[in-house]
């Protein structure tokens, strides 16, 4: 892909990463990912705003090889899909003045081996004049490390938000060409990436609320030009209420399990209430965590394995927890073969759920009558709790 126009003066320098399919060694990327890097050009000084992936740097070369000097290397994010390759582009523009936040500059040492006195920290609000155009520098820490920034240019009206508002998502479009175009990719990218961070970003709503902006670039995936339907995205997954939706990630070994499954979501649709079952050895954990995003409850479905729940199980606990959803309810269900600690064990590791612990229900081998009436019972309180939910 070869440099191209965003505004005049601005132009992309980024990489799209077709192959991509998994990051963080976790989260799976069926659609690839970019890493956005742009040129920025005033009368007099040149900024680049980020870098890409190390795996990607002969891209980042091609678009510079006629860009005889950068003034400025803003680093918004340390993360290295950003920031990689921040040492070879010192190394080639040894000039370059580097910004980022106060908080980015040990992690820019410790990270990149880029020693700190090398680094001009930028206050909140800040602004570098590049000649007849501005950045304006804006913490936003949590989106996604504690050290991360966005650049605002006012005379583009132009928001650069890194990892915010991003998308897994290989285009060749620069540009979203609608809402629905990227609304999946932004919301499998908002679950796995932003989610944790919920509280923070209602602040950072509001923070660019106040800006008058009419493009916001993010450093992965398309550039949008209609804020106003990002950002009421945004103020949805953020703000809204959970929907009536039970998620059930689940195992079975010997079929116990799986009938105990099958009956509970029979028993919630009885009673209007919509779930979703995922058996965690065959499912796409990133369908998963995207329905985390709505669900008011989620049933954690496990046989015991000797004396704990299933490794696959044990996973979707200890990620649940991680990305902090805004589930209000949550029960463990599941099948033993002598004895047990499945349920304790998956409500310790899923201890970062602000939720309600319904009580479990466990079948010792194939579930009997009684074992049904229990799920039927844990359906009525599901449904309990769930009027009013939309
Ligand atoms: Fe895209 Fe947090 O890095």
């Amino acid at each position: 892909m070869k440099r191209r126009e965003l505004l005049p003066g601005i132009e992309w320098v980024g990489a799209v990463d077709w192959d991509r399919r998994l990051f963080d060694a976790l989260i799976p990327l069926p659609d690839g990912t970019s890493y956005n890097a742009y040129l920025v050009r005033g009368r007099e000084r040149t900024a680049l705003i980020d870098t890409v992936d190390p795996t990607k740097a002969d891209a980042l070369w091609a678009h510079l090889a006629d860009v005889p000097r950068i003034d400025d290397l803003v680093i918004q994010h340390v993360e290295q899909d950003h920031s990689g390759l921040a040492p070879a582009v010192l190394a080639r523009y040894p000039e370059a003045r580097v910004l980022a936040t106060p908080k980015a500059r040990m992690m820019i040492a410790d990270h990149l081996g880029i020693p700190a006195e090398r680094v001009t920290p930028v206050a909140d609000g800040e602004t570098v004049s590049l000649g007849g155009r501005t950045l304006q520098f804006l913490h936003a820490p949590w989106v996604h490390w504690p050290e991360t920034m966005m650049t605002y240019v006012p005379e583009d009206r132009l928001l650069f938000t890194c990892d915010l508002f991003g998308s897994h998502l290989a285009s060749s479009e620069l540009h979203v060409a609608t809402a629905e175009h990227v609304a999946e990719s932004a919301k499998r990218y908002y679950a796995e990436i932003m989610m944790p961070f919920a509280k923070t970003i209602h602040g950072h709503l509001e923070k660019v609320r106040r800006l008058d902006v009419a493009t916001i670039a993010p450093s992965h995936g398309p550039v949008h030009d209609d804020p106003a339907s990002i950002l009421a995205a945004y103020d949805h997954w953020v703000n809204d209420a959970p929907s009536n939706l039970v998620l059930i990630p689940y195992t079975t070994m010997h079929g116990s399990t799986a009938k105990m499954v099958e009956h509970l979501v029979a028993a919630l649709a009885e009673r209007g209430v919509t779930s979703a079952p995922f058996n965690m050895t065959v499912s796409d954990l990133g369908a998963y965590v995207i329905r985390l995003v709505d669900a008011a409850t989620v049933v954690f479905a496990t046989p015991t394995v000797l004396v704990g729940p299933h490794p696959s199980v044990v996973v979707a606990a200890a990620l649940t927890s991680a990305l902090r959803p805004k589930a209000r309810f949550a029960a463990v269900i599941g099948s033993y073969g002598w004895a047990g600690k499945a349920a304790e064990t998956i409500q310790a590791l899923a201890s970062g759920l602000s939720a309600e612990w319904l009580p479990s229900v466990f079948a010792r081998g194939l579930p009997t009558e009684d074992t049904l009436r229990a799920l039927d019972g844990l359906a009525d309180a599901i449904a309990e709790r769930h009027k009013g939910l939309g």
